[in-house]
């Protein structure tokens, strides 16, 4: 099924922008276009599933560098073709889920609109590798949709890992079901205690936003070796 939600991004990469021009979002929008760019100025910004570079080609403009990894080539095809990108940010097809290979070397995360998309039976691995890029200290936000009444969408079902499902649709009237969940502070602050303090949970009209510093870099479990 998560393949189905990464086949429904590359298919509305062309159309994805669109989504910015929603009036509802538009105040909550307003704050992060402040905070985004603040919280990653002069840093080595992680970004993962960047799409089509809304918020990297802003982050850009702050950062020391931005590495802002898509599994689609179409996303990253059309981030990459943005006027205003900085040659400070490299663009990686890479997989949300894959752990770093080296030691971390990124001092600042970001992950916009994506955590709603975690499969939650896939959740700790996505966090384990998503904070080993990350060195301690660093500071990282996350945002997504709330589930709120002006919202339309309904769910389509629930799965046994209690991942949320909706219906979604192409201009060319194709179809999709692709995970969407929601989050609260508490199960927020739950996921997150492993990696990260000072974690502060907001809640603006649209989007829940999450900061937190890191506490440690790679958590994953030892490999057993000395
Ligand atoms: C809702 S979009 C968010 C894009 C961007 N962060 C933004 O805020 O505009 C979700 C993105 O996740 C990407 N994606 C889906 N599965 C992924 C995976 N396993 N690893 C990395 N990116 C993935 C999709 O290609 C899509 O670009």
């Amino acid at each position: 099924m998560t393949d189905e939600m990464v086949r429904y991004y590359a298919r509305r990469a062309q159309e994805y922008d669109r989504v910015y021009t929603m009036p509802r979002w538009q105040p909550d929008l307003a704050i992060l276009h402040e905070r985004i760019p603040a919280l990653c100025a002069g840093r080595r910004v992680l970004e993962v599933a960047c799409g089509t570079g809304y918020w990297t080609e802003r982050v850009g403009r702050t950062a020391a560098s931005v590495e802002a990894c898509d599994t689609n080539d179409e996303t990253l095809a059309i981030a990459r073709a943005r006027p205003g990108m900085s040659a400070r940010v490299r663009l990686v097809r890479r997989d949300a889920y894959a752990s770093s290979a080296e030691p971390p070397g990124c001092d600042a995360g970001l992950a916009a609109l994506w955590l709603s998309h975690v499969d939650r039976a896939r959740m700790a691995e996505f966090l384990d590798a998503f904070h080993s890029y990350l060195l301690p200290g660093s500071p990282v936000l996350m945002f997504d949709e709330r589930e709120t009444p002006v919202r339309p969408v309904p769910a389509s079902r629930v799965d046994e890992a209690g991942n949320r499902y909706e219906m979604r649709r192409l201009a060319d009237g194709e179809r999709f079901e692709i995970i969407k969940n929601f989050f609260d502070e508490g199960e927020m602050r739950g996921l997150l205690a492993r990696y990260g303090r000072n974690v502060k949970f907001e809640a603006l009209e649209a989007f829940w936003v999450v900061t937190y510093t890191t506490s440690g870099g790679s958590v994953r479990q030892s490999d057993g070796e000395g």
